[in-house]
């Protein structure tokens, strides 16, 4: 089943997801519908907040694959950071370039609750950065600067016809 992507403003964005404690059968069933969702939509990562569930899972596009990642956190980031352009299922059309770290390393569990530890960089580090934020209620736009905020303010409103 394809579930429904929440899109901002809704506040349910900016909550804190929870730790899963055990990986049972609705959860397994939980992940092959973000995994469907996120597959149906084209996307290159889902959080679980961004379909209305507060767990802390992400689905990402690995290595061509969609997998799964539960409890994911950020063990260590570079000092190094670089500006790549990025998009959200949850911001339709709104594309827009985030400084981050450009390296860092996570641990997660897998669907059979083993841990991994793994290195990224580059993209698969930033999509990792980005759909961790959601589970802490942090979006892309929290990222801008304030410059890059009001010309987006501006577009917006321009959009909506205001200017
Ligand atoms: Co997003």
């Amino acid at each position: 089943m394809v579930l429904n992507i929440i899109k901002y403003p809704n506040q349910i964005l900016r909550k804190k997801c929870e730790k899963i404690k055990e990986i049972n059968e609705e959860i397994k069933k939980f992940v092959q519908e973000m995994v469907e969702t996120m597959e149906t939509s084209n996307g290159v990562g889902l959080a679980a907040s961004q379909v209305g569930i507060l767990k802390r899972i992400i689905v990402i596009k690995f290595e061509n694959n969609s997998k799964v990642f539960i409890n994911p956190e950020i063990l260590k980031k570079s000092k190094e950071k670089e500006i790549m352009e990025e998009g959200c299922l949850s911001f339709p059309n709104l594309f827009l370039k985030i400084k981050r770290p450009k390296e860092i390393e996570i641990r997660a569990l897998n669907l059979s609750g083993q841990e991994i530890k793994i290195k990224l960089e580059g993209l698969i580090a930033r999509i990792f950065q980005h759909e961790i934020d959601h589970l802490n209620g942090i979006l892309f736009i929290n990222h801008l600067s304030w410059w890059q905020k009001l010309k987006l303010k501006k577009k917006l409103k321009k959009n909506a016809g205001l200017v």
